[in-house]
C-alpha cells in the first residue's frame, strides 16, 4: 500500500468563493468547516495555506478561516497534522528580516499553530539576491524555535540545490518543496531533477493543483463552463484535448469503485509525491480520503504516464518557477 498521504490545500476554496462565487458566510463557513474537520478525521494530515490567499480586504482570509477552525480542533487531532503556510516574497519584503512582520501576522491569524513556513515562490528570475536572504530569515525563525520546518515552492532544481546547501551550512534542513504536478502538467527534465534531489536529500515533494483545478475530475463526456473567465478559457482549451485521458481515469476507477479524482490523486502518490488537493465540500473530502485506501498497479501507473506524455494539452506553468 502506498504510504504517501494526502494534504488539504486551503487556497481557492477558502477564499475563491468569497471573491467570485457569491460568498454567504452563514452557510459557506459551516460547509468549509465540516469539509476541514472531515478531512482531518479521515487522515489528511497537511493543511496548506498562504498569506497571499485573499487580497485587499480579504488579505489573509484563508489563514483566518483555518485559524478559527483550529480553535475548535481537539489538541490530540492538532498534534497529528502539519499546518503549513507560504509567505510571499513581495518586493517590499526585503532582506533577512523581510518576513518577520509577515510571519507574526500569519501566526496570529493561524493562532500560533504554524509548524512549517514556506517560501511561496522563487525570486531568482527578478531578484536573485532576495531569495537567500528571505530563506535565511526563515532559518532564523527556525533557530528561535518559532517554526519547526522550512519549505520551498516553485523552485527549480538549480535553485533547490543552491538553497539546500545554504541552509545545510547552518545545519538546517529543507522539509518540503511544492510544485505544480498533475497528469496535465508538461513532463520536463527539470521536474525529474527535482524529484531526484528530493529523494537524495529526503525532501518531501508536494504536488499542488493535483486535479488541474478540477479538470481531471470532469467526466469524459462533460464540458461544464466554470464561473470565472480565466477558468473558462482554460477549460475550453484543455477539456476537448483530454477526453481520452479522462476516459482512462474512469476506466481505471471502475476497477476500484473510485472516482476520476481518486485515480488522479493516486497517480501522484505512485510518483512518490504527496498531493495537496483543493477540496471544497464534505463529499470531495470523503473522496480524497477514499483514495488513501488503494493504490495503482505498476501497469496502471505506466499507462497513465503514457497518456500524460502524449497529451495534447497542458496546464500553464507557474511563471515564478525558477530554473
Ligand atoms: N505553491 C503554489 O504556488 C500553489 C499554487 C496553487 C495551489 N497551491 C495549493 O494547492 C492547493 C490545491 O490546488 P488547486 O485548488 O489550485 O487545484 P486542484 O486541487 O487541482 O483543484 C481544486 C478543484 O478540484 C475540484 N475537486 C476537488 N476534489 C474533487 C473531487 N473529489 N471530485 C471532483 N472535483 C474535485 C474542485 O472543483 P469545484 O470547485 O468545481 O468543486 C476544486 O476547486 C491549493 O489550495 C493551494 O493550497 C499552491
Amino acid at each position: 500500500m502506498n504510504k504517501k498521504k494526502i494534504g488539504i490545500g486551503m487556497g481557492t476554496w477558502a477564499w475563491g468563493n468569497k471573491l467570485v462565487w457569491g460568498y454567504k458566510p452563514e452557510t459557506d463557513d459551516i460547509l468549509l468547516k465540516k469539509t476541514f474537520f472531515d478531512a482531518i478525521d479521515g487522515g489528511l494530515d497537511l493543511v496548506d495555506t498562504a498569506d497571499s490567499y485573499g487580497t485587499g480586504n480579504l488579505f489573509g482570509q484563508s489563514e483566518k478561516l483555518i485559524g478559527n477552525f483550529l480553535e475548535e480542533l481537539p489538541k490530540r487531532k492538532l498534534k497529528k497534522i502539519t499546518i503549513a503556510t507560504k509567505l510571499a516574497p513581495f518586493p517590499w519584503r526585503i532582506g533577512r528580516n523581510g518576513f518577520n512582520h509577515a510571519f507574526q501576522e500569519s501566526n496570529k491569524r493561524l493562532r500560533g499553530h504554524i509548524k512549517r513556513a514556506q517560501l511561496h515562490w522563487s525570486t531568482s528570475r527578478y531578484a536573485p539576491w532576495q531569495e537567500e536572504q528571505l530563506l535565511n530569515g526563515l532559518g532564523d525563525l527556525y533557530e528561535k524555535g518559532l517554526i519547526q520546518e522550512i519549505g520551498l515552492s516553485n523552485t527549480g532544481p538549480k535553485r533547490l540545490c543552491f538553497l539546500y546547501q545554504k541552509l545545510k551550512e547552518r545545519g538546517i534542513k529543507i522539509t518540503s518543496i511544492q510544485m505544480q504536478f498533475s497528469l496535465l502538467t508538461k513532463p520536463t527534465l527539470e521536474d525529474e531533477k527535482i524529484k531526484n534531489l528530493c529523494i537524495e536529500h529526503n525532501i518531501e515533494y508536494l504536488a499542488y493543483s493535483p486535479l488541474a483545478l478540477g479538470i481531471l475530475a470532469i467526466k469524459p463526456n462533460k464540458s461544464p463552463k466554470p464561473k470565472t473567465f480565466l477558468r473558462q478559457k482554460l477549460f475550453q482549451n484543455i477539456l476537448p484535448k483530454t477526453i481520452e485521458l479522462r476516459k482512462l481515469l474512469t476506466n481505471i476507477g471502475e476497477k476500484y469503485s473510485a472516482s476520476q479524482a481518486q485515480v488522479a490523486l493516486n497517480w501522484i502518490r505512485s510518483h512518490g509525491a504527496k498531493p495537496i488537493v483543493g477540496i471544497r465540500n464534505p463529499l470531495q473530502a470523503k473522496d480524497a480520503i477514499s483514495a488513501l485506501n488503494w493504490s495503482l498497479t505498476k501497469r496502471e501507473k505506466e499507462r497513465l504516464d503514457f497518456y500524460r506524455n502524449s497529451c495534447l494539452a497542458n496546464m500553464p506553468q507557474n511563471p515564478f518557477t525558477s530554473p
